[in-house]
Parts: C-alpha cells; sequence; structure tokens
C-alpha cells in the first residue's frame, strides 16, 4: 500500500543518492560545534588564517607524534600554496585530562593541552570549523580560513560512551572502525563492546575454540544462519584504531547470565548439562554458567586471562543483569556452594559469583563494572555500577563509595523508538541529578541493544540521538539549551553527510491529530513534529492501493471507513523509507452519543480514556503506542448505544498477541447487540483457539462479528483467559488482554 507513485518526491531522492553539491556552512562557523565548548571567543575583525589541504585521516595520526611531545608543529597539508599556516600543538600543564586551549590568532593556530587526548579533542573542534567538504577525500577546498578565536574547554564527565551489541547482530569490523570515528567526531571517549550474549559469541577464545565454531552462530527461524566473530587480529586492530581516536574499548563479557551461546558451546558449564542451541529469539533465558561448579571459573578466568591480553582498558565489564535464579534453586552444585559458603539465598550466590570474579581481575590490576543487577546480595569491591533500571542503581553505589555510570532506560536507550525516546528527551538527561557520595559518577553510555537493529539500521538509530548525548555529557549544564543545539545540529548535518553516517530523525517527524465531530466525524490533519521536514498525506482506504486524495500538511480532512492515514516525508533530501502511518477509522461507533468501559482503565495503558474504544484511532503494532486499552487478570468490556437505532453490518476489532510479554488472546469474545432499545438482545461468541497454549506470534488479532441487524446499544466482551500457564516465564501471573477499538460498519439507519 502506497500513498501515491512516487512522483516529484522520487526525483528528490535519486539527487540525494548521488552525492549533490549539499549546502555549506560559512567556513570558520563555530555554529556547528558539537558539543559546545566551554567558552568561545569569536573575533571576526580580527585577521583570518588560511588553511590549504587538512584531511582528517592526518588528524588521527597527529596524536601519535604529540605523544609526549612538549611542542610540535604541524604543516598543515601538503604545501600546495605559498604558505601553509602551521598547527603548532603544545604541551602545557593545568589543563584538565581532555581539556584543551585552541587558539587562531596572528595568522597562526595553536592547541595546547596537557595530554595527548587533550590535544586531540581540540583538533577534533578545529575539524569540527572546517569546510564540511574536508571529511571527504580530495574535497577539501585548497585554501579555506578561520576567524580569529579562542576556544578554552574541557568536559564535565570523564567517562562518555556508547554500548554497542554485536551479538543480537554481528557489525562487520569496518563497521565497527566507522562507529569509531563517528564516537571521536562527538568526543566520545569509550566504546563499550558487548561481546558474549545469548544469541552469539563474538569474541576468539584460544583454549576454548567451540564459543565461536558454535557459539557464534545461531539457526534463523527462516533457517538461515547468522553470526561471526572477532578474530584476535581483529580485535587488536580495532583496540589501536579506537586509541588513535583517544577511545577506550571496554570489553564486556556476560555473566552469569545471558550466556546461552558459551552453554551452547559447553553445556557442561550449566546447571543442567542439557545441550541447547543457541538461541533465536530475543529475551532473558533461565539457562545460566552454574555457580557451583569449578568448571565455570577455570573456564570464565582462561576467557578473561585471553581478554585481558588483547584490552588494555582499565576496566572489564562483567554484565551481571538479568540472571535468572531458577536453574540455580534446582541445581545441587549451587545449592551445595550456597551451604558451604553460608550463602543465604540465590542473590547472595550472584554476588559471590561477580565477586569472585572481580576479586580475580583485581589481582591483574583491572576494575569491574556491572550492570546494577550487581548491587543485589552486596555490591564486590571496587566495583563500578552501570545504572540502567533508573537512577537508584547509581545512587545505591555511590552512597556505598562505589562509582557509578548513567544508562537508565529513561533516555539513554538508543535501541528504544524514537515514540519512547527522542532527541530532546535524550539532551533533557541530567546526570546531575544523581548526587550524593562518596562515590562518583564518572558518567553516562548510551545503549544500542541490536535485537531490532541489524548493522544496517545502527546508525539511524544511534544518530543523532548520541549526538545529544555527547552534549549533555561534555557541556556544563548551565550552557544546554535545546533550540541552539538544533541550530548547530542543522549545519553538523552537512559534516555527517560527507562522513557517509545515515542518521536518522529527531523524533515522530509527523504528528497525526483525530477530532471526532459532534454528529460522529472522525477529522484529522497531520502536521510536521520536527525542523527539516515536508511531504505530504492522504487516508488509504483498507484494501486500496493508495489515496483518492492528498492533503497539505495542517490541512484538516475527514475519514470515512478503515484504513491508514499515510505519509510521504522528506527530510534532508532523503525520502523516508518507512514514514509514519496511523491506523484510524470513521465509523458508526463514533456517533454513539454513550460509551461505557466495565473494566478499570489501566495507568499504564489507558488508551485513550473512556472514550478510548471508540475514538477512531486503532492501535498500531506497537503495543506502547498509547492506542491500546488494556487490562491485567480482569475481563474487559465496552458499551455504547443510539438514541435512534441504527444498521449493523458487522463489528470488527483487534487484541494484541505477545506471550512473551504476558499478553494473551481472551478465553472468549461476546459481541452483543439489543435490537428493541430494551431487553433484547442477540448476540455472536468467538472463542479463540486455546488462548493458553504456547503461541510465538506477535501481533495483531483480528475479530469480526457478522451483525446485518437493526441495534440500539451494542456491547463487546473479552473473557480474561486466567493465569500465565505452567510452561510461561511468569508462570502463575496474571495475563494481559489488549483491545484497539471497537469498529462499528453499518449505517445510521436501519
Ligand atoms: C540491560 O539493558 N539489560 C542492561
Ligand atoms: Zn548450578
Amino acid at each position: 500500500m502506497t500513498l501515491r507513485p512516487f512522483l516529484a518526491m522520487a526525483a528528490v531522492l535519486a539527487a540525494g543518492c548521488a552525492a549533490p553539491d549539499l549546502p555549506e556552512l560559512p567556513t570558520g562557523s563555530t555554529n556547528a560545534l558539537i558539543p559546545l565548548p566551554a567558552q568561545v571567543e569569536v573575533d571576526s575583525t580580527q585577521q583570518k588564517v588560511e588553511l590549504r589541504g587538512v584531511t582528517w585521516e592526518i588528524a588521527a595520526s597527529w596524536q601519535d607524534s604529540i605523544g609526549c611531545a612538549s611542542d610540535w608543529v604541524f604543516p598543515a597539508g601538503e604545501p600546495r600554496g605559498p604558505k601553509p599556516t602551521p598547527i603548532r600543538i603544545s604541551q602545557a600543564p593545568g589543563y584538565p585530562k581532555e581539556g584543551y586551549a585552541l587558539r587562531v590568532a596572528d595568522g597562526a593556530i595553536s592547541v595546547e593541552a596537557s595530554t595527548a587526548a587533550g590535544a586531540f579533542r581540540g583538533l577534533t573542534t578545529l575539524r569540527q570549523l572546517a569546510p564540511a567538504d574536508c571529511e571527504r577525500p580530495g574535497r577539501c577546498p585548497d585554501g579555506w580560513s578561520l576567524p580569529a578565536l579562542h576556544i578554552v574547554d574541557a568536559p564535565q564527565y570523564g567517562h562518555r560512551g556508547l554500548l554497542l551489541d554485536v551479538c543480537r547482530h554481528f557489525m562487520e569490523v569496518e563497521f565497527v572502525e566507522q562507529v569509531l570515528d563517528g564516537l571521536a567526531l562527538h568526543k566520545f571517549n569509550t566504546l563499550h563492546w558487548h561481546l558474549t550474549e545469548d544469541q552469539g559469541w563474538r569474541i576468539q577464545i584460544d583454549a576454548y575454540p567451540e564459543l565461536t565454531e558454535t557459539g557464534a552462530w545461531r539457526i534463523e527461524d527462516d533457517g538461515s544462519t547468522h553470526g561471526g566473530f572477532y578474530t584476535k587480529e581483529d580485535i587488536r586492530h580495532l583496540v589501536e584504531y579506537a586509541a588513535q581516536r583517544h577511545i577506550t574499548i571496554i570489553p564486556e563479557i556476560e555473566l552469569p547470565g545471558h550466556s546461552r551461546a558459551a552453554l551452547a558451546a559447553y553445556p557442561e558449564l550449566g546447571c543442567t548439562g542439557e545441550a541447547l542451541p543457541v538461541p533465536n529469539d530475543w529475551g532473558v533465558y533461565k539457562d545460566i554458567y552454574c555457580a557451583g561448579n569449578e568448571q565455570t571459573f577455570a573456564f570464565l578466568e582462561q576467557v578473561l586471562t585471553e581478554v585481558l591480553e588483547l584490552f588494555p582498558s582499565e576496566y572489564i565489564h562483567i554484565g551481571g543483569d538479568e540472571a535468572p535464579k531458577v536453574r540455580w534453586e534446582a541445581c545441587a552444585k549451587c545449592q551445595h556452594r550456597m551451604h558451604t559458603h553460608d550463602l543465604p539465598d540465590a542473590h547472595a550466590l550472584q554476588s559471590y559469583f561477580i565477586g569472585r570474579i572481580g576479586d580475580w581481575l583485581a589481582e591483574r590490576g583491572r576494575k569491574i563494572i556491572g550492570w546494577d543487577e550487581i548491587l543485589e546480595g552486596g555490591l564486590p569491591e571496587g566495583a563500578t555500577v552501570q545504572s540502567w533500571r533508573g537512577l537508584d542503581g547509581a545512587r545505591t553505589a555511590i552512597a556505598s563509595g562505589h562509582d557509578a555510570i548513567l544508562s537508565p532506560t529513561s533516555h539513554c536507550y538508543l535501541d528504544y523508538p524514537l515514540e519512547a525516546t527522542d532527541l530532546e528527551e535524550v539532551y533533557g538527561f541530567n546526570p546531575g541529578e544523581v548526587t550524593g557520595g562518596p562515590g562518583r559518577v564518572l558518567g553516562g553510555e548510551v545503549n544500542l541493544w541490536s535485537e531490532h537493529a541489524p548493522q544496517h539500521l545502527v546508525e539511524s538509530k544511534v544518530y543523532p540521538r548520541a549526538t545529544a548525548f555527547a552534549e549533555v555529557m561534555w557541556t556544563a549544564p548551565e550552557q544546554h539549551d535545546f533550540e541552539g543545539f538544533l541550530d548547530r545540529l542543522d549545519a553538523h548535518y552537512d559534516r555527517m553527510d560527507r562522513m557517509g553516517i545515515d542518521y536518522g530523525l529527531e523524533t515522530v517527524p509527523v504528528e497525526m491529530t483525530a477530532e471526532v465531530t459532534p454528529t460522529g466525524a472522525l477529522q484529522v490533519r497531520v502536521d510536521p513534529a520536527m525542523r527539516g521536514v515536508s511531504g505530504v498525506a492522504g487516508f488509504v482506504l483498507k484494501g486500496a492501493q493508495q489515496s483518492d486524495t492528498l492533503h497539505a500538511w495542517g490541512e484538516t480532512f475527514t475519514v470515512e471507513g478503515e484504513g491508514q492515514i499515510m505519509t510521504e516525508v522528506e527530510h534532508r533530501f532523503r525520502l523516508l523509507t518507512s514514514p509514519p502511518r496511523f491506523p484510524v477509522a470513521g465509523h458508526l461507533g463514533l456517533t454513539a452519543p454513550t460509551v461505557q468501559i466495565d473494566h478499570a482503565l489501566n495507568p499504564y495503558y489507558p488508551g485513550g480514556g473512556e472514550r478510548g474504544l471508540v475514538d477512531g484511532l486503532l492501535g498500531s503494532e506497537d503495543f506502547r503506542d498509547g492506542r491500546w486499552q488494556a487490562v491485567s487478570g480482569e475481563d474487559m468490556a465496552v458499551y455504547l448505544s443510539w438514541p435512534e437505532p441504527v444498521y449493523i453490518d458487522s463489528i470488527t476489532f483487534h487484541t494484541y498477541l505477545y506471550q512473551n510479554a504476558w499478553i494473551f488472546n481472551p478465553a472468549f469474545i461476546e459481541v452483543q447487540w439489543c435490537v428493541n432499545g430494551s431487553d433484547v438482545w442477540e448476540a455472536v461468541e468467538i472463542t479463540p483457539e486455546a488462548p493458553l497454549a504456547r503461541n510465538d506470534k506477535q501481533g495483531l488479532e483480528r475479530w469480526s462479528a457478522p451483525v446485518h441487524s437493526p441495534a440500539w446499544a451494542v456491547r463487546v466482551e473479552l473473557k480474561n483467559p486466567g493465569r500465565c500457564p505452567a510452561w510461561h516465564d511468569a508462570a502463575t501471573e496474571p495475563t494481559w488482554m489488549f483491545m484497539d477499538e471497537v469498529v462499528v460498519h453499518g449505517r445510521p439507519r436501519p
């Protein structure tokens, strides 16, 4: 289904693909600096300096030369012009670790810092002052100028990172290089490299070859194989590539949970010893490393020995999140360990596990970082907590003298859709909320979990949101200003375009608003929700190929029937391949003056409130889209009535099915209609097939009741199927049911 055959927009797209002459930011302008430096003084009345032939491959190698050099002059590029401007890089005491001063004055450019990292950050600022075309080999103008300026700068936080999950989807070495290039541009200093997971083990370990022979590959539902791993040579190369950009790679070797790929390779490391495949589905698995088996520790120590040889990082991330304890509870070896070590419960056993690995690493001069679950059962000495389930984990850690890294799901999860976490949300993150001590907040990370991000989608999820995070972590909070940031981002996009960064959107680009008139007509309009987007909207009736009429944004139009509001959206020379669409229905139910629900509105899924099941808005495939109404452990019913009879052909609606999220089909559905205005009702009963049997489907279920009758009122009831069944991870917990809209098909008069 499309809005229309692509015409004018397609031409724009083609132009975009052909690397057009993109608009240029004024040379020497500070309007594209991200993150915003602490102090910027520009004196455009002063003499400008002219640079020639600088390329950023050279910039990357500058740091090699400056290492410990106290004074080093870089002749910018090849001396093609008569007199290239030298760039003087000097070491001077007094600058914070990554701080620097950049000065352009008297025909010279100088960078001063106390560390090579600081000088590199200063050069990155200089890079952002250069024409964007300097990002493209051979395209940098022969000469470009800078006004006199003085920038003094240093980051607020010493740990500024991105978590890259290369396990759920494997990513090529060249792609990881590109990720590092993007991080360097934004002055990040940490790549948190998530290398082991349930769905794939990605690091070569010589002593345990099955980890990559078996554990790096999974069979997808369609029979294809997905996987890959990094050889030691790959890893050494990437560690070095990162170091050249003053980025530390912190490897994450998950334990004791998220370890199914390792158990697929070496089943004896699990509590049951059962041979299980590398899973191809997302979630949290019960099978984890056995904490009672000495072999587990011998294995992990050998793995970590080889990890330490590859990664010079002071910190090693050991995971620690989402480790269900059911296997440990039922395992004789784990129970024996708890008994002999006087451990009161399975949380204490996890604490023992993490503590033992932490001690082993500490003896080798390394420190551990773990997800905030490592607080449960007691925090090992010297551990740093990465707080993801909100910020309380960080508060608890620093109160007990431990350090913390902030990655709350509320602001830092780049795998979340823009509906949940958009650019403004990320920019609004306030790490200063975590106060107290005696521990410290080291900084923060944005996380790119890749369940739904194969390599080709990663950059569109990371950017521009990571750009906002870079500023949050680097720039002082009193300088944060979202509008100003957006202005700089507009110019910064020019640079990302030249670097080939396939950034995504800042937010859901358009907004659809719908209103039901007093006579029951559904009126909608679509408006842009971010800068720099343009396009059209139209209603496409269910089953139709395209819209009859296209509407400009801001134009109100009436929807009759069930279908979708489709949009065409262009952002910066690119036509979006999956523009927003909004399922809607203009239908007879909207003309009913009385609508009542029998169930209580759930605060998380109110789905439009009392009239939400009869408001013209249908649910999308995302059950968190705000259009779904849901109940937990209850029945659900909605009643609507008219003062005069109407004629109903049929009633349709959707429920949602996603058993992993405890959302089940109803036990049965009853659709009733009143044929005499008081007590005579007819009904259709629908019995979904085995609602508590395992069903892997995730998505909409459509139900339809034929009516073909005059009616004064309608009642639709969904019976709850009961508690989660024995086979389910949440056995005995209440089940959820979701419903979107009761669509009444028919006409106003019998
Ligand atoms: C996490 O997102 N499970 C740390
Ligand atoms: Zn065990």
